[in-house]
């Protein structure tokens, strides 16, 4: 009779832990699906609202942007944060989208830091570091409700220029992109960009 108590329970929990262990597993796959929508759905926005970006939400998109892979875990990059009118406005000048900086409560320079980077030829990583860094702060932006596009600076000397001058940059920090954010006032369709003919498996022949 005990024995048959003990085997019961033991039964039970046996069922408990397969349970759970299979809800878990969905619960992955669900949060997975979130994410690839997320990666999906993503589009460049250029026409914003004028709510304001909360503090919290601002270190959420600077915590997603630090969490990018960077070659030797060097973290070669400085984050400028711009939520002032003024150097909102000088950043955006007075050319073709301009309108878009004038809406923007906020903006996010992504620079390199040469300080912090590999010596010799791998120096040049932090592009492709500070890239990780912008997609993902992108990324985050668009699974926050936000709407945000990248605006390039390096390699184009005149708009690093600019930048640096505008946001007082030291010399060891080279912008790479400004990331121009806010709630959207917008909704363009995603682009469907899938190329099979972008795609070769192992060799060439
Ligand atoms: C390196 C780089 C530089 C870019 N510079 C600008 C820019 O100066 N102004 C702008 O409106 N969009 C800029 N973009 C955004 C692209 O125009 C946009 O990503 C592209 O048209 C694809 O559209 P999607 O982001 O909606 O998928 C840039 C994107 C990258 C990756």
């Amino acid at each position: 009779m005990k024995i048959a108590k003990t085997l019961r329970v033991f039964a039970l929990a046996l069922l408990a832990a397969v349970l759970t262990t299979s809800c878990s597993i969905e619960q992955v796959k669900d949060d997975g699906k979130i994410a690839i929508d997320n990666i999906m759905t993503r589009t460049s926005i250029r026409s914003f609202t004028d709510r304001a970006v909360s503090a919290d939400t601002i270190e959420m998109l600077l915590r997603a942007g630090m969490s990018a892979p960077t070659a030797v875990n060097k973290q070669p990059w400085h984050f400028v944060v711009i939520t002032d009118r003024a150097v909102m406005d000088s950043l955006g000048g007075n050319g073709r989208q301009s309108q878009m900086w004038k809406e923007s409560p906020l903006a996010i320079a992504v620079c390199g830091d040469m300080d912090k980077a590999l010596e010799g030829p791998a120096q040049a990583f932090w592009i492709q570091d500070c890239s990780a860094a912008t997609e993902n702060i992108l990324l985050a932006a668009h699974a926050l409700g936000l709407g945000a596009v990248w605006t390039g600076c390096y390699p184009m000397v005149e708009r690093m220029t600019n930048v640096s001058q505008v946001l007082n940059l030291p010399d060891n920090l080279v912008p790479l992109c400004v990331i121009v954010m806010g709630y959207p006032n917008e909704s363009p369709e995603p682009k469907d960009k899938w190329k099979p003919e972008n795609v070769t498996y192992n060799k060439f022949e």
